[in-house]
């Protein structure tokens, strides 16, 4: 099957049934927005895990570099692995856990920076490297970066133990101590009693740490609506994701900075028919016709990254206007009452996910249909739709060109 990028005379916002349009002059204002409401000399990590929440890694990751970030956050190995062999060369965090000799060696060979979460696994990580033979004269230490659990009991070492764990890592050959972190379970709440709490076993974890001698390079502990609603947490550095892709982590957060959402959905009318009353409308018929309706097939579906949960809730935008969509939403495309639009054509566009002349639909909207929250909303859009970058990338030099992935 031929690609969008091996047919360049075809536009695939010309040719597509759906795409995603991706805004890198809206990243770029946030990232600069970002940066500018750091506390002291803090750095901006931006974190391009699960493909930039679905905006795209490489591309992603090279404009928030040049817009003032410098640091990157990826989940896994191979997400790292993609911006090295995309040429970055800028310091990559993995903030998985490292389970195998293999990823050790992958984390070597590609220079990325593990997370190390039990004095276990740093042993695993140091014997591994002394097996390949890397005698530390003949390769740097690698910076592994600590983590501990203040309360979202997920990965990281009790922080109580926190100064035997540093003492355990310094003595291991091969690794050097790049950071000390850990993670918020709640910053997003504007209840912040279990925020502070975290604060305070992460404050009594560095100052045991201190107290035994040992100084820290770098200790980081925000991620986004830390770093928007709490500038005292953001010590050395901050992890910020969802805010660099535009939205906010709370609505009580907006008042912080202004952001731009970056994403769009946009999909075409690809049939139009006019229905009788009483037609029942797609799978299970969840929607009967109560009057004479036109009805639009719009070219998207849940494989794309619609939610199915969102049938007979949602609304997509036209010339501004909120038309709803009808009967349940299938794999690859559904229906919306295009009755007061008479004048829409086959091949006409939809704003599904995104502004439409004042009007905006965000993910926010229809996290809050589904029951679940925007950052799931964002890594849903899957590559079966093509990315359009709007704006300059650090990579394209066209304003709106395909993006790419390469
Ligand atoms: C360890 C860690 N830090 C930072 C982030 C960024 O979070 P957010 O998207 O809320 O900024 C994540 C994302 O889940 C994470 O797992």
């Amino acid at each position: 099957m031929l690609s969008w990028e091996q047919t360049p005379e075809l536009s695939p916002m010309r040719c597509c049934r759906a795409w995603v349009e991706i805004d890198f002059a809206a990243l770029r204002h946030n990232v600069q927005q970002l940066a500018t409401h750091l506390q002291g000399q803090a750095d901006l990590m931006a974190v391009v895990k699960a493909d930039a929440y679905g905006h795209g890694a490489v591309t992603v990751a090279q404009t928030a570099l040049s817009a003032g970030a410098t640091w990157l956050g990826v989940a896994t190995v191979p997400e790292g692995m993609e911006l090295r062999q995309a040429g970055i060369k800028a310091p990559i965090l993995v903030m998985g856990a490292v389970s195998s000799g293999e990823e050790v060696q992958a984390i070597a060979q590609w220079q990325l920076q593990p997370t190390v979460v039990s004095p276990k696994q740093a042993l695993v990580i140091s014997e591994t490297l002394s097996q390949l033979a890397l005698s530390p004269a003949a390769s740097p230490l690698l910076p592994v970066h600590l983590k501990l659990d203040t309360g979202m009991a997920r990965l990281g070492f009790d922080w109580q133990r926190a100064a035997e764990f540093v003492e355990f890592v310094r003595r291991l050959p091969h690794l050097s101590i790049a950071s000390l972190y850990s993670h918020l379970a709640t910053a997003d709440s504007p209840d912040d009693s279990i925020l502070n709490l975290q604060h305070q076993c992460f404050e009594a974890a560095i100052a045991q740490i201190q107290s035994t001698g040992h100084t820290l390079p770098r200790i980081h502990f925000a991620n986004s609506a830390a770093t928007l609603g709490h500038p005292h947490l953001h010590y050395d550095m901050v992890r910020v994701g969802l805010a660099i892709y535009g939205l906010y982590p709370a609505p009580h957060l907006r008042e912080t900075l202004e952001l731009q959402p970056v994403m769009q959905v946009k999909a075409r009318i690809t049939h139009l028919k006019d229905i009788a009353a009483g037609t029942g409308v797609s799978y299970g018929h969840t929607f009967v016709a109560d009057r004479p309706l036109r009805l639009a097939t719009v070219g998207i579906g849940y494989a794309d990254g619609v939610p199915r949960a969102l049938s007979n809730q949602m609304t997509v935008l036209i010339e501004g206007k909120a038309v709803r969509q009808i009967g349940n939403i299938t794999m690859d495309q559904m229906m919306i009452d295009a009755t007061d639009m008479p004048h829409l054509q086959e091949g006409d566009v939809v704003t599904v996910l995104g502004h439409s002349a004042g009007a905006t639909i965000t993910a926010d909207d229809w996290a809050v249909l589904t029951g679940t929250i925007s950052w799931e909303i964002l890594c849903g859009f899957k590559h079966r739709l093509p990315r359009i970058a709007l704006g300059q990338t650090e990579s394209t030099t066209s304003e709106a060109g395909l993006i790419d992935r390469n």
